[in-house]
């Protein structure tokens, strides 16, 4: 009859509703479906884990209370279900509501609707959930190895289990160090393309005059010193992940040769004259604020526009909360052994040290400090001092210069770190003269476009 009845004979819908006859006429839907209503939000969890169903419907065609929508966030976060949402012109004016259709249906039908085009919907919406295998809302699946329990990090992973079942082109901001890369791999991991290869490529790494060959690869003969074929990055990808990264520093040159193989979905080797057809996924990633590159003319737009169809943004560890620690004690339990004598976690002053600084490096520099520490501690737990985060009950005593120089070194380094280490925003926040930043930067050794290691 349908794949959403084959699968289990009858189909389970769960319709959370407040109304009797679920919002729509249930008699409609005939015989091959059992629809079953859950009144309350608080019920709705208990509900489903009782008895998981094939699909759900969420009826939102009426106000409901901040209370009773965070109940249902709540429960929807927990639960794998492939949900659409009913709802009306009016509620779809609530952020709120627009909000929660948006992170937790796949799709949604508005009223006046007829009943088989919400028979359609649904499904339409098991369908395509049941095809990629996991469901679209599945979290633990898409996050590969990421540690991250906070608000932030679930609705990242929601969007990253999206974005991998999709084919466009993503695009991941966020700052230097807050696992870029790794989102990049969960998304491959997470997506069709996953058997096929997954290609990352730093484009501020390569010299600029070799970007086009490392990219499109090249003929023999192509070039003096060019001995044989060689195959390009972009190539290497095929069927696969093509992870483009700091894709910011890619000279103007190179843009226009992306822009292209993006246009027509071929490449030609240098020196070549085969147009080589191409099916890969593109991600790309830089620390680089692209909206103001593109105003200094340093950015391509129409390369801007092509890259960024999907957007996915991994916040600062610093608004992480507690996954902080988890993160630390993670790197503890992998690490761990490398002491010379074994380590019992953290201190009270270590923990709350972590929890306070600023992070400017991210996660990769919780790693360095963490990593530092188990290697040079002689305590039994971690201290805040083995962090090198001076809280208050360690600050050793130093001279009133040596405070105020570590103060300024840090605020620079802060202020930095929330510019994306651009010196004019920077400068400005701090009230001083660009030379005057650069000449403080220089001092405390803090360089443009990298952030601190541990330790500086
Ligand atoms: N959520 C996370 N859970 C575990 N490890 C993480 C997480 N985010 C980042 N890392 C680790 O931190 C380091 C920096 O991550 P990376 O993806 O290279 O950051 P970026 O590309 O944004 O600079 C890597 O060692 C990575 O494995
Ligand atoms: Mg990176």
């Amino acid at each position: 009859m349908d794949r959403l009845c084959k699968a289990s004979r009858t189909a389970q819908i769960v319709v959370v509703s407040r109304h009797e006859d679920f919002g729509f006429d249930p008699s409609s839907f005939g015989p091959g479906w059992e629809l079953r209503r859950v009144q309350q939000m608080r019920d709705v969890e208990r509900v489903v884990r009782a008895s998981p169903p094939s699909a759900g419907v969420i009826d939102l065609q009426d106000e409901y209370s901040d209370a009773e929508l965070g109940q249902l966030e709540l429960a929807l976060q927990h639960l794998h279900v492939t949900w659409v949402a009913i709802t009306c012109d009016a509620m779809l004016a609530d952020e709120r509501v627009r909000r929660l259709i948006r992170d937790y249906c796949v799709d949604y039908v508005r009223t006046p609707f007829s009943v088989q085009e919400l028979i359609y919907t649904l499904k339409h919406a098991h369908g395509m959930a049941s095809l990629h295998g996991a469901r679209p809302q599945e979290t633990t699946a898409s996050r590969g190895t990421m540690i991250g329990e906070c608000a932030a990090m679930r609705a990242m992973f929601r969007s990253l289990a999206k974005v991998a079942h999709n084919e466009a082109p993503v695009f991941i901001s966020g700052e230097s160090g807050t696992g870029k890369e790794l989102a990049a791999q969960a998304i491959h991991d997470a997506s069709s393309r996953r058997k096929g290869p997954f290609i990352a490529i730093n484009c501020g790494a390569i010299p600029s005059h070799l970007v086009q060959s490392e990219l499109f690869g090249y003929e023999k003969g192509a070039f003096t010193g060019a001995n044989q074929r060689k195959i390009g990055w972009i190539e290497q990808a095929q069927g696969g992940t093509l992870f483009l990264d700091e894709i910011g520093d890619l000279p103007l040159e190179s843009q226009v040769a992306l822009l292209r193989f993006l246009q027509q979905g071929t490449i030609t080797r240098l020196g070549g004259h085969q147009s080589i057809p191409l099916n890969l996924r593109i991600i790309s990633a830089t620390h680089v604020d692209l909206v103001a590159a593109q105003g200094d003319g340093r950015f391509r737009s129409d390369l801007f526009h092509r890259l960024c169809v999907l957007t996915l943004s991994i916040p600062p560890l610093r608004e992480r909360g507690e996954d902080i620690l988890q993160l630390a004690n993670a790197v503890l339990a992998e690490h761990g052994h490398e002491a010379h004598r074994r380590i019992r976690g953290f201190s009270a002053c270590a923990t709350q040290a972590m929890m306070q600084y600023a992070w400017p490096g991210n996660v990769r520099e919780l790693i360095n400090r963490v990593r530092r520490a188990i290697v040079m501690t002689d305590n039994r737990k971690i201290t805040a001092e083995d962090l090198q985060l001076h809280g208050g009950a360690e600050l050793p005593r130093k001279t009133l210069d040596a405070i105020r120089e570590e103060a300024e070194r840090e605020a620079i380094r802060n202020v930095m770190a929330s510019h994306g280490f651009h010196v004019v925003p920077a400068a400005r926040e701090l009230n001083v003269s660009r030379v005057t930043l650069y000449r403080l930067m220089h001092k405390h050794n803090i360089r443009v476009e990298s952030q601190p290691a541990a330790g500086e």
